[in-house]
């Protein structure tokens, strides 16, 4: 079952290349530069003139809305809010039949999740999904959606489903976009075209293992560990430090870059492993600064960064690189050295990395 690896996780952190390639057939059309999504096609007039969008999930999926906040606003100039199911159910919130909900989740079957949909829905707004599971309650509560089609996941800590939903989710951006017309179409045809690319760049990230397992060794008696992004590579850094307390225990926490100074930079010793997303994104500059501000205070760098980037390899201590890529689709390639990390620091912890403890598949209860 586990096809030759040792661990469920392993294998679908591989097999994300097929899942993604699996996400965008039959919806892309490069040579045409547009997206079709069968499962949103009876809203166009609803998405056409939408006010707003509320995003909501849970954990890891809650993390691949914050990637869909950067896309939709920036492509589709809808005002997005990203929140938590387990938040907004219980806030009393302002919703109407004038808003989109759109609910991201693997399993489709969050009871929090469920419950913002249900809350949502009573308020009058459209929903939408994004979920994995075919059939799930979820999918079941929603008027349309798309799913992921990144295929069983069995693995505790979400790996495959998320660069699905991100993939989804980038996928309802430019559709919005392009019914929209808020990004003219020679762009979305670039965009559309190296979307087609992803799963080989993919590919390429998975090649990262070795160096992963290489960091791993220095950062597996770490206490902590801090990880480090902006723009896109916010939730990136997110993700990156969900997944390392997930299955290796040890304490981690994802902040936006510049929100360091704010509080977190009274952390950095010696001891303290910080992970940064620096690739060359319209960022990078600012990015290079913080490393050197956590450098100064003798923090230990592993820098995911823009192959051939021999600057901020002089900077940092360790450096993972990945393939040069539009930062919208930073999330996709990024995530996955930061999967192979977490996942070979488990090992070196002997940490049950399938199943880690006190967490289940689906979270049915609130
Ligand atoms: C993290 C993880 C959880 C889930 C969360 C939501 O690796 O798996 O944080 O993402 O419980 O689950 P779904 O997406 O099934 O609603």
């Amino acid at each position: 079952e586990k096809a030759g690896y040792d661990h469920f996780m392993l294998k679908e952190i591989y097999e994300q290349p097929r899942s993604i390639r699996d996400c965008l057939r039959g919806r892309i059309s490069p040579s045409e530069g547009t997206v079709q999504l069968g499962g949103l096609k009876d809203y166009d007039e609803k998405l056409k003139n939408a006010n707003r969008i509320i995003i909501i999930a849970c954990g890891t999926s809650w993390h691949a809305g914050l990637v869909g906040e950067y896309l939709i606003e920036n492509y589709a100039r809808i005002p997005v809010e990203v929140e938590y199911a387990s938040e907004f159910r219980y806030r009393n919130p302002v919703v109407s039949e004038k808003d989109i909900v759109i609910a991201i989740s693997q399993s489709g079957e969050t009871a929090d999740t469920m419950a913002a949909i249900e809350l949502a829905k009573s308020k009058g707004a459209l929903i939408l999904g994004i979920c994995n599971v075919v059939g799930s309650s979820i999918t079941r509560l929603t008027d349309g959606g798309a799913y992921t089609h990144a295929g069983p996941e069995i693995g505790v800590a979400s790996t495959k489903a998320f660069t699905a939903q991100v993939t989804v989710i980038s996928l309802m951006a430019f559709y919005m976009a392009q019914l929209r017309e808020t990004t003219s179409p020679t762009v979305l045809k670039e965009l559309i075209t190296e979307l087609d690319s992803i799963p080989t760049l993919v590919e390429k990230c998975l090649a990262t293992e070795e160096a992963t397992k290489y960091i791993a060794e220095e950062i597996k008696d770490a206490v902590s560990c801090l990880f480090l992004g902006r723009g896109t590579g916010f939730p990136v850094a997110l993700e990156g430090a969900l997944k390392l307390k997930e299955i290796s225990y040890i304490h981690a926490e994802g902040y936006p870059a510049a929100e360091m100074k704010h509080g977190p930079i009274a952390l950095i010793d010696d001891e303290l492993p910080v992970v940064v997303v620096a690739t060359k994104t319209s960022s990078y500059k600012k990015v290079l600064s913080n490393i050197q501000e956590v450098k100064a205070r003798k923090g230990k760098v592993i820098a995911i960064i823009t192959e051939g980037d021999e600057k901020i390899k002089k900077e940092a201590d360790f450096v993972i690189e990945i393939p040069d890529a539009h930062e919208s689709y930073l999330p996709l390639l990024a995530t996955v050295p930061l999967q192979l990390l977490s996942y070979h620091v488990a090992l070196l912890r002997d940490c049950n990395v399938d199943q880690p403890r006190n967490l289940a598949k689906s979270v049915t209860v609130e």
